[in-house]
């Protein structure tokens, strides 16, 4: 670990995926379908954002001016190279968020968004990525935000806490993170071995284990070994972005706006009944087991009209692209941040 890097994993590079949800042109189907008024766009920014895959992939590919920051060096120098490659003007730095945050260059944004970043930071940076966007996220902007959610890590989080303190106490600094991975989750699975109470309590855990042994070492080194790691509950999040005035729009994943994939009718019944649109979310996340969220919030949020809506999908054009992550990092398959 580094000084700079606050608690967080520095000494191993992350995967190099891209991430549609990221993208601010696909907030328009997402907010047409909610029946919730378009916002502009413009200008765009991303913080924590890896290789810089999805940020240049977006810039490269549009008219929007984009702004973005990592604070690992040599994931922002690859991410520049991609740039200059491009030729598509993307500013990116290798600020802190703290830092970045105060910089004086900055326009006001249409869309901020930060993917894989919330859960894995400290308080304190959660607080400082709250104040940049009251300060810095335009009326009606958009953020975009993904986090591990409650209930769904309920189970499992006791054992990602088992593992990080047999990596901190039993593997040696010198031995190198994947090696100290590697020996928690041999270690993880040794102990279940044994049929703890634990595990009879929760059954599904040995499924869990035995998928993320498969998975990239780069991926999990971020998802699971980090100091901070805070799965949050959804009414918690409203709470923290509460001082920013954003209020939840909907989903960034499409699938999730279709109640009829992811709910049985006794749960679309249910649901229905629950007046207040916020706690109706935090019901549904027990339904679902939700594990990951990602969704956009609005500063102001305006709904359309019946008749608005449908001119505007009426106007609207789409393309429909096959998969929506793509690793090619360790070129051992697709790794993600969601449910494993
Ligand atoms: C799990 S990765 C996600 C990267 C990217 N958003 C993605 O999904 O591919 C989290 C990233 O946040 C960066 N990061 C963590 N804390 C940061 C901070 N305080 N300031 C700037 N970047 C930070 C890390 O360097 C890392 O690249």
């Amino acid at each position: 670990m580094t000084d700079w890097s606050a608690g967080y994993v520095a000494d191993i590079g992350y995967t190099y995926g891209y991430y549609a949800e990221l993208n601010p042109l696909r907030i328009k189907l997402a907010f047409l379908n909610a029946g919730l008024s378009l916002p502009e766009s413009g200008t765009a920014c991303e913080l924590g954002f890896g290789q810089g895959l999805s940020a240049n992939i977006h810039a490269a590919a549009s008219v929007t001016e984009w702004h973005g920051t990592d604070f690992n060096p040599s994931q922002a120098a690859f991410a520049r190279e991609l740039a200059r490659a491009a030729g598509s003007d993307a500013r990116l730095h290798d600020e802190a968020f703290a830092d970045f945050a105060q910089r004086p260059d900055l326009p006001e944004f249409d869309y901020i968004g930060l993917h894989g970043i919330w859960s894995w930071i400290s308080d304190g940076n959660r607080a400082v990525i709250v104040d940049f966007i009251r300060r810095k996220l335009r009326v009606g902007g958009v953020l975009y935000i993904s986090y591990n959610t409650m209930p769904g890590w309920a189970a499992f989080a006791p054992m990602r806490h088992l593992m990080t303190e047999h990596a901190a106490v039993l593997g040696a600094e010198g031995r190198g993170i994947v090696n100290r991975i590697d020996g928690a989750l041999d270690f993880a699975q040794a102990l279940l071995a044994t049929n703890p109470n634990f595990l009879r309590a929760n059954p599904a855990l040995k499924d869990r284990l035995e998928k993320l042994k498969g998975q990239n070492r780069h991926y999990l080194a971020h998802e699971y070994f980090n100091r901070d790691w805070q799965p949050m509950h959804f009414a918690e999040m409203a709470d923290w972005l509460e001082p920013a005035k954003l209020q939840y729009a909907c989903s960034a994943h499409q699938l999730d706006q279709v109640d009829a994939v992811n709910l049985t009718p006794d749960q679309i019944a249910f649901l229905k009944d629950i007046p207040d649109p916020m706690f109706r979310e935090s019901t549904r996340d027990f339904m679902v087991n939700q594990q990951f969220r990602r969704d956009y919030w609005v500063r102001g949020l305006r709904r359309l009209s019946l008749l608005e809506q449908s001119e505007q999908f009426r106007q609207l054009r789409v393309m429909l692209v096959v998969g929506s992550a793509i690793d090619i990092a360790e070129g051992d398959g697709i790794a993600r941040r969601g449910p494993t």
